[in-house]
């Protein structure tokens, strides 16, 4: 194969869940470069040696990390703008052993909706980007999304005109209505409506065999998985039907940064119980980086009525109308998520595609049930002095998410959990061996403290590092067994109900990834 270079042979090394046991030929990808263009208008499928391929390819990747001569990348890309044109493309695949990987908005954390980990993966991509219309019902309050819109583009158009419509979903615009839907949906209004996938009310589905299925036609065992479950697993998802939420005509935020000296570690040790009681229309996270925790809060309210509910939870934060930032809840939809600054203009936030390419990440996750200790605190801050290129974020639970018992859908993590933990640490350039390191360490430094058996994860803050399917061999399917390792930390008991509906809807496991679930097949685990 004349991908296969030095650097990939190095990589080949490095990942050991990948062996070879056949090349499939260089002859199947031209087989099926033909069989879609047969089907698909020309201008809609890039090969390898179109001189599009690269700019297209970029379009919506997320981390340079994975944009490398070394990068294991599609033979073809395709970019369907009708429902006939995804079908197509999974027949064709069929016919010819050749997978599809989705892509809606490019930010998974592995980069698994364009690029593979192994080396002889033959493999097209889908990129749903210009599958992205949104339509609203304003009599229902639902919206019809496309699966590659983005949820700025979401938020945009069912707030811009009504500033009390909203919808739950994530708190960076230019995420993918797809992957982000299929893996839950984690965000500032959370507390108060839930996770994306509590709002998701009928989906468009591709499946296995080609077929194009609404909830009627899917059945509910497969509308249950499609929402929570992870992208990549059961079909493509074209749209969403979601019920839309009520919001005040404006919301106040507010960013309040306290230092080690100002008592951080005394307001983060309390914040642990009282974030996830607060009354649910206030969702008040916390970031920590370097040697400063940043408290930053939305509330469905008003600013006195803020001030007077944080003097009475957490009197220790000082938190007073000095602070309050009044805004439509669109406007604050455009705040960066990290500090809650805002740049540029809401349409400048909201509805910019821009890959972005100059900075590199890893991410990791975890979920507290018990508070840490102040004392565990004062060592996080002494990792956070070690080196200053990471940070966590932390989100409460609670309110709505309590409500919802853990196997009304594949997100699993409901009742009992204080808070989810977003690790992320970013570099630029080669430079990413310390970052990572030091990633690795604090992971295992706060295994001691975090939910155990299974240590819980959250899927759409995607790592490889917990488990991985074996590479992709002609004939072979991955294991319900091999897949607990990360299916039973992202989806605790659901993880058995996930690969029951893959089996029915998928038994050749064609939709098949690093990390899709396993189908759970009669007799064999
Ligand atoms: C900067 C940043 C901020 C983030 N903030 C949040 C946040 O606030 N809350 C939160 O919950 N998450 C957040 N995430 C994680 C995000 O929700 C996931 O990465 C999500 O999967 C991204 O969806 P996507 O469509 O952009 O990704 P993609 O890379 O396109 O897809 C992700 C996965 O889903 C599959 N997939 C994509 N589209 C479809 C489809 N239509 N049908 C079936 N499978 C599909 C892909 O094959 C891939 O396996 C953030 C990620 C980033 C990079
Ligand atoms: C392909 O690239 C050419 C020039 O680089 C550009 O003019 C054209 O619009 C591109 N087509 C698509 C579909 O991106
Ligand atoms: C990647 O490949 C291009 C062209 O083959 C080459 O010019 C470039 O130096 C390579 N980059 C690296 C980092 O190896
Ligand atoms: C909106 O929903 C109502 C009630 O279900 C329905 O009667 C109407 O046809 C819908 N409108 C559009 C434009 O789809
Ligand atoms: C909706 O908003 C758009 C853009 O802001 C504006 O052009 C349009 O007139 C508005 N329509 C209504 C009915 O308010
Ligand atoms: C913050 O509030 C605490 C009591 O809640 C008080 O002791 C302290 O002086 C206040 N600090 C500032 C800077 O106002
Ligand atoms: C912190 O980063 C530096 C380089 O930036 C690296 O040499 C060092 O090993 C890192 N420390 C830890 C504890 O990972
Ligand atoms: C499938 O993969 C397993 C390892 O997970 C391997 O032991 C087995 O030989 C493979 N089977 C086939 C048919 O390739």
């Amino acid at each position: 194969m004349a991908m296969l270079k030095g650097s990939a042979i190095a990589f080949l090394v490095s990942c050991v869940s990948c062996y070879l046991i056949s090349v499939p030929s260089l002859a199947s990808s031209d087989e099926f470069l033909q069989c879609l263009r047969e089907k698909i208008p020309s201008e809609l499928v890039y090969g390898q040696s179109s001189s599009n391929f690269t700019d297209v390819l970029v379009s919506s990747i997320k981390n340079p990390k994975f944009f490398t001569n070394a990068t294991v990348k599609p033979v073809c890309i395709v970019t369907p703008s009708d429902a006939s044109h995804v079908q197509a493309a999974v027949l064709c695949g069929r016919k010819l052993n050749v997978r599809l990987r989705v892509r809606s908005g490019g930010h998974d954390y592995e980069g698994l909706s364009y690029r593979s980990a192994c080396p002889y993966e033959v493999f097209g991509v889908v990129d749903l980007a210009k599958l992205r219309a949104v339509s609203v019902n304003q009599s229902e309050s639902t919206a019809w999304v496309g699966s590659g819109a983005t949820i700025g583009e979401l938020y945009y158009a069912i707030a811009k005109n009504n500033s009390q419509v909203a919808f739950p979903a994530g708190e960076c615009p230019t995420i993918g209505v797809g992957g982000h839907f299929s893996g839950g949906g984690v965000g500032m209004i959370m507390r108060k409506h839930g996770l994306s996938i509590d709002k998701v009310v009928d989906a468009k589905l591709v499946n296995a065999n080609g077929e194009l299925l609404d909830r009627a036609g899917m059945g509910e065992d497969l509308f249950w998985a499609i929402r929570g479950g992870g992208g990549g697993s059961f079909g493509v998802v074209l749209s969403w039907k979601v019920q839309l939420v009520q919001v005040p005509p404006t919301v106040t935020v507010f960013s309040i940064g306290k230092t080690l000296e100002q008592g951080a570690i005394d307001i983060l040790t309390k914040w642990q119980d009282v974030g996830p009681s607060l009354p649910s229309d206030l969702n008040l996270k916390v970031k920590v980086q370097g040697q400063e925790a940043l408290f930053m809060a939305l509330y469905l309210g008003t600013c006195s009525s803020l001030v007077s509910t944080m003097g009475e939870q957490l009197p220790e934060l000082n938190m007073t109308s000095a602070d309050c930032r009044s805004m439509t809840w669109l406007e604050s939809a455009a705040l960066s998520f990290t500090d809650m600054s805002s740049t540029g203009t809401v349409e400048d936030a909201l509805l910019s595609r821009a890959p972005s390419m100059s900075i590199f990440t890893k991410g990791k996750s975890d979920y507290v049930r018990r508070a840490i200790s102040k004392d565990a605190w004062k060592s996080i801050f002494s990792w956070f002095a070690m080196n200053g290129s990471g940070l966590i974020m932390l989100e409460p639970h609670g309110g709505f998410m309590d409500t919802v018992p853990a196997a009304a859908t594949p997100y699993p993590h409901r009742c009992g959990v204080l808070y989810v933990i977003q690790y992320i640490v970013f570099w630029q350039g080669d430079g990413g061996a310390p970052a990572t390191t030091w990633l690795a360490k604090f992971y295992d430094f706060m295994g001691h403290h975090v939910s155990k058996k299974p240590r819980q994860a959250y899927v759409n803050f995607r790592d490889l590092d917990i488990g991985q399917n074996p590479a992709v061999v002609d004939g072979n399917v991955s294991t319900f067994e091999s897949g607990k390792a990360w299916g039973e930390r992202y989806f605790m008991s659901n993880y058995q109900r996930l690969a029951s509906v893959k089996a029915a809807v998928d038994p050749t496991d064609y939709f098949r990834n690093e990390q899709s679930v396993p189908p759970l097949l009669h007799g064999s685990k």
